[in-house]
Parts: structure tokens; C-alpha cells; sequence
């Protein structure tokens, strides 16, 4: 039976990115006993012009009948902040996403591109950002009274923080992680004082696993100075939000940071963590990588095939030997567009599932 993939391509470079995600998924219909057909479902600031909703019922229906959900980016520079980009909260609170796995890994051919110098990016830069995904801020409770007083809530509820500290740690141990790192601002915010609190009793079940507490503002000091020292990182969903794009740039760029939005057995949604980059959009410039290693999470994820998301991994590598988007590239080194790096990586992976 074919798997079902619902497809946003959303906005800006969403379209541009997804189209190379997309050549992956069918490399891997072709070469493994895994079957997609993909189903359209468009949302963001486009379809917000033309149907006055950025989220239709049809495309949330198509997404909840789903097996996993493939999400480009979404955002128009002239419409009001949010407008497109709530479609987002709508998913990852409608589904009760509650875990946002954002991997940082800096591949050894972009070493070189990396803006630390070689002592601070040490034995390597390679750590997981486990994200709280439903809450805090993102709560969606609040609101402008007469364009005098603006509000938002910082929700953490006992079984928010519960259930993806306790994902974090059992990721940790199965990763053989020996260090978990929260990051919270319990110095002053209540919120985080509960999370620590939490973060604290769970850790009580892990003796196994080194613990540590760092706060949000020392925490974005720490990821530039020893990167290579975190391994799980768990952290409420604002601040999670905050450190990926820093980690991204960690690893050369933006555009190569992939993401998992998940509810452990439910229908989940991959992304790359950029957003709709209205700068370098439809030039046929962006790098797809984020969103190709995004196939990666859905495939180790969803699907419970992590030799198909290394192999993803390892096409990644090979061709950034060869050629890299504007963005990563080194002088003396061969320019692709969007089209040639999703192609490469695509040859590549038929190679080594061919094997
Ligand atoms: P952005 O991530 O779109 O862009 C920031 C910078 O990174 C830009 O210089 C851009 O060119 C570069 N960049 C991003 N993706 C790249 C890629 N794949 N390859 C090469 N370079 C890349 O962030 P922004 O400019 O703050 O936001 C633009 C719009 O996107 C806004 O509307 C914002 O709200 C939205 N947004 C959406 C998502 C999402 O859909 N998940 C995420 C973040 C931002
Ligand atoms: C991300 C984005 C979103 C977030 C926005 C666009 C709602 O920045 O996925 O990182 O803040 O979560
Ligand atoms: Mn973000």
C-alpha cells in the first residue's frame, strides 16, 4: 500500500525546496519497498490571497488523513506578520506536534565555512535541539486592546513539559548521548521554574545521563563557544526557535538546518527551519538541503527506516564535495542552482540504494 505524503509548498522558496524533497521521496519509491503518493495541500500567504484563509479545511483534511506531512515555508513580505505564517501554529497545535527535532550537524566538507575558529567548533559540531512545540508563547493566548496594550501569555502546562523533557531524555539514551542540556530562564520567568522543576524529577529516572541547566541568554554564548560540547539540548519553544537559526548558521547556512515536528505514532510534519526567504526567491538560488534532510527525519521518523535516512545523509555529503548553493560555497568551487545540488543529491542516493 502507498504511503500518503501531504505536500505544502507554501511560500517564497517553500515551492523552489520542496520540488528537490520531492525528487528524493520518489528515488526512494523507486528503490525500497516504501510507496508514496504525494497529495497537494497548499497553505500560507498565496493561498491567504485568494481564499482569504491560510490554512483551507480541504488541505487540513488532506494533512490529518496523511502518513507525514512535507512543509516548505510560508510568509509574504507584503502581507501583515503572522498572516501567512499562523498556518503553521495551526498544524503543530491541531495535530499536537509536541516535539520539534532540530538537528546541528556540521558536515566535515563545510568546515571550512564555518564562521568559528577551528577551537571552538573543537571535535565537531553534531547535537539534536529538542524543541517544545504546542506552548509557551506560541500558546496563541493574548491579544492588542485598541493599539494601546499588546499581550501574550507564557503557557507551560505539568504534561507540556513532561512529555518532550521525557522524549528528550529517552532520545538521549538512545543516542547514547552521556550529556543532556535544558535551557530555560528559570532566574526570573515562572514558567521555566516549572520546567526545571520537572526537567529535575525525570532526570531522577536517567542517573545514567550527565544533567545540566544553562540559561537562555549564557546558553547562546555557550553554542558559539563550545558547540562541541552539547549533545541532546531540550528547551521551551521560543528559545528553541531562537538557538536553531544561531545552530544553522553553525553549520553553514540557513538553508541546511532540517526539522521534525512530531507526535510520536501520529501524523508528523518535516520542514527545513528557514523560513520563505523573499530575498533570493524565485531565483533558483536556495539551498535545498534543509529540506532534503527534512526527507531524512520523515524517513527515520514516520517510517522507521534509518538506513534510507543515512543514505540520505551520505548523498548530502557526497555532493557538497562536488558543487554547493550559493550560500555554502567556497571560492574555486562550482555554483549550483536549487535544481543541479537537488539533482546531485538525488543521483547519488540512486547509487547507494542500488548498492
Ligand atoms: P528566512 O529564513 O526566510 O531568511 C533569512 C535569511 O536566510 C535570508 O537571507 C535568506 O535568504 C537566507 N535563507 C533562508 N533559507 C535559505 C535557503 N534555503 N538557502 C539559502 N539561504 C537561505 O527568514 P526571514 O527573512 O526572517 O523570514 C522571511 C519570511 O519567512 C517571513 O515571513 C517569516 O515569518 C517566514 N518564516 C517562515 C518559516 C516557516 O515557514 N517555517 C520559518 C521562518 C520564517
Ligand atoms: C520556525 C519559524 C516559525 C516559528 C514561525 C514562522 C511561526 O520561525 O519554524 O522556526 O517561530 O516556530
Ligand atoms: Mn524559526
Amino acid at each position: 500500500m502507498k504511503s500518503k505524503i501531504a505536500i505544502t509548498e507554501g511560500d517564497g522558496v517553500g515551492p523552489e525546496v520542496i520540488k528537490e524533497a520531492k525528487k528524493i521521496l520518489r528515488v526512494i519509491s523507486d528503490y525500497s519497498e516504501l510507496q508514496f503518493e504525494f497529495q497537494e495541500a497548499p497553505a500560507g500567504g498565496e493561498v491567504w490571497k485568494k481564499y482569504g484563509t491560510n490554512l483551507p479545511d480541504k488541505s487540513y483534511r488532506v494533512i490529518k488523513n496523511a502518513d507525514a506531512l512535507l512543509f516548505g515555508a510560508v510568509g509574504l513580505p507584503d502581507l501583515a506578520p503572522g498572516v501567512a505564517e499562523s498556518a503553521i501554529l495551526k498544524i503543530r497545535q491541531g495535530l499536537d506536534l509536541y516535539i520539534n527535532l532540530r538537528p546541528i550537524k556540521l558536515y566535515e566538507p563545510l568546515k571550512s565555512i564555518c564562521p568559528l575558529k577551528a577551537d571552538f567548533i573543537g571535535k565537531g559540531i553534531d547535537m539534536y535541539i529538542i524543541r517544545e512545540n504546542t506552548e509557551g508563547l506560541y500558546a496563541n493566548i493574548g491579544g492588542i486592546l485598541r493599539e494601546e496594550v499588546a499581550i501574550n501569555n507564557m503557557i507551560y502546562t505539568r504534561k507540556g513539559c513532561e512529555r518532550v523533557i521525557k522524549y528528550a531524555f529517552e532520545f538521549a539514551k538512545r543516542r547514547k548521548h552521556n550529556k543532556i542540556t535544558s535551557v530555560d530562564k528559570a532566574n526570573i520567568l515562572k514558567p521555566s521554574q516549572l520546567w526545571r522543576n520537572i526537567f529535575t524529577e525525570l532526570g531522577n529516572k536517567f542517573p545514567n545521563i550527565n544533567q545540566e541547566n544553562i540559561y537562555i541568554d549564557a546558553f547562546c554564548q555557550w553554542l558559539i563557544r563550545a558547540p562541541y560540547s552539547y549533545e541532546t539540548v531540550v528547551t521551551g519553544n521560543l528559545f528553541g526557535d531562537i538557538i536553531s537559526d544561531e545552530g544553522a548558521f553553525l553549520i553553514g547556512s540557513l538553508g541546511m538546518a532540517s526539522s521534525g515536528n512530531i507526535h510520536p505514532g501520529e501524523t508528523s510534519m518535516y520542514e527545513p527551519i528557514h523560513g520563505s526567504a523573499p530575498d533570493i526567491a524565485g531565483k533558483n538560488v536556495a539551498n535545498p538541503i534543509g529540506a532534503i534532510l527534512s526527507v531524512k527525519l520523515m524517513l527515520e521518523e514516520s517510517f522507521k527506516k534509518p538506513d534510507i535516512g543515512d543514505a540520505i545523509e551520505q548523498a548530502v555529503i557526497e555532493a557538497i564535495k562536488e558543487g554547493r548553493t550559493q550560500d555554502i560555497k567556497e571560492k574555486n568551487q562550482k555554483t549550483l542552482t536549487t535544481a543541479d545540488m537537488g539533482d546531485l543529491i538525488k543521483e547519488n542516493l540512486k547509487s547507494i540504494l542500488k548498492r
